[in-house]
């Protein structure tokens, strides 16, 4: 077994139907003032944003709403949340929606949190920049209500931000922004309909599949990986299929927080250090589906040049979806794909690149930007990666 280092930032994390009653609670032990960030218009319109408002205030709270945010959030959106929360002195920062809703409060909770008289950006404190400025105890305290299973950014210290300039889709990394409190109120991640369930179902599973065999897992992440996988194989089609299913979301919820603990002790590999890219210069392709067209090229890539380890843990994968598995051989292994795709079907997310317009001409590009902005993804990956790897696996995406 190889030495690890093992570190996950506690949270609070308040699980079950209805759970979005304790905000205002929880909200008032960091202070009297709450900015709320959330998207255009999912919550509002299917009735929880109201609701939050009232059991914040209920509680005594003060409230602003920043309802800005998008699908791959950007610098300029989390940079005027930012001002919003320093200009009306907030104390608590309360993300509400799937990960971009949250990532973005995270973000915003960093910017606000060490202003001092000068406007800054998100961006200074991002690993693209040379000498980015630290993340410190300053960061204002957050709260995550996740409305998606998903990003697992409830229980992550990542925050992704997309700098349009650049072109670069980028975490910010720090403990600092892990939220103190996460509520999973599976009323509301019941709401999601079929094709967004099957995109952060999706999610889950390469968090899942990748931390597995990353160089950075280690035999406690793989606990948590392997239970969700096999979380995923089971519920993920039946969440897909029937929405109001509250066993399969449940299950859905547990895989998303198992996930996200996973790529806080681990780390997310290939497809994820590809897929960024993808939308970063294609900002419509959601995550999920970046990673739908993206997972199986890089799942034969690592069984074809993987050690021992990779491909044993790839047979476990094919094992947990269903196939026979007699030894731990390559050959064996690659039934790990036929699962992947077999469940990809079932959840209709059986894409490929082309079908969302991405063009061979802008793979340099791509490949720049992985290779700036992640980094780390690319080296946890279990076989060693070059810019040309990288460049003929979105060819056989496409
Ligand atoms: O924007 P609104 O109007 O709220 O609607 C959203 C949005 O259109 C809607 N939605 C969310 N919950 C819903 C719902 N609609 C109905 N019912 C519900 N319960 O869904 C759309 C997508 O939401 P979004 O937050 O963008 O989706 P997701 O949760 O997949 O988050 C994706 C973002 O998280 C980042 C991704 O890169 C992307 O930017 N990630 C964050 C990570 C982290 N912080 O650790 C790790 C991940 O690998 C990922 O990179
Ligand atoms: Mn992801």
């Amino acid at each position: 077994m190889r030495n690890f280092r093992y570190y996950l930032p506690a949270n609070d994390i308040i699980f079950g139907s209805g759970s979005l009653s304790s905000v205002g609670v929880e909200a008032k032990r960091f202070g009297k003032k709450a900015l709320l960030v959330t998207g255009k218009s999912s919550m509002k319109r299917l009735g929880f944003l109201e609701k939050c408002v009232d059991f914040l205030k209920k509680e005594g709270l003060e409230v602003e709403h920043y309802g800005e945010v998008i699908s791959n959030p950007t610098v300029d959106i989390v940079n005027r949340g930012a001002r919003i929360a320093i200009e009306k002195n907030c104390d608590v920062i309360i993300g509400f929606g799937g990960g971009s809703a949250i990532d973005t409060a995270k973000n915003i909770a960093v910017v606000a949190g060490h202003f001092e008289g000068k406007d800054i950006s998100i961006w200074e404190f991002s690993g693209a920049v040379e000498n980015p400025r630290p993340i410190t105890s300053k960061t204002l305290p957050v709260i995550a209500i996740t409305s998606t299973s998903g990003t697992g950014s409830h229980v992550s210290r990542f925050a992704v931000v997309t700098n349009e300039k650049t072109r670069e889709k980028m975490g910010i990394l720090s403990p600092f922004i892990c939220p103190k409190v996460s509520i999973v109120d599976i009323d509301i991640i019941s709401c999601m309909p079929p094709s967004l369930t099957s995109k952060t179902g999706f999610d889950v599973m390469a968090h899942l599949t990748e931390c597995l065999v990353s160089r950075r897992s280690n035999p406690i992440t793989d606990f948590y990986c392997l239970k969700g996988v096999e979380l995923v194989f089971e519920y993920l089609p039946r969440a897909y299929r029937n929405g109001e299913d509250l066993e399969a979301r449940e299950n859905m919820a547990i895989a998303d927080t198992l996930a996200g603990w996973a790529l806080v002790t681990s780390r997310p590999c290939l497809p994820h250090a590809m897929s960024h890219p993808v939308s970063a210069f294609y900002p419509e392709v959601d995550h999920g589906e970046a990673l739908a067209a993206l997972t199986c090229e890089c799942v034969r890539f690592n069984i074809e040049r993987g050690d021992e380890e990779t491909v044993r843990k790839y047979c476990e994968i094919a094992r947990i979806g269903g196939k026979n598995i007699n030894s731990f051989t390559k050959e064996e292994a690659l039934k790990s794909i036929d699962v992947i795709k077999e469940l990809l079907e079932k959840i209709d997310l059986n894409v490929r690149l082309r079908d969302f317009g991405v063009k061979e001409e802008d793979f340099e590009g791509m490949v720049r930007s992985a290779f700036s902005t992640m980094r780390g993804p690319i080296e946890a990956n279990p076989v060693d990666v070059s810019d040309r790897d990288i460049i003929e696996l979105y060819k056989k995406s496409m």
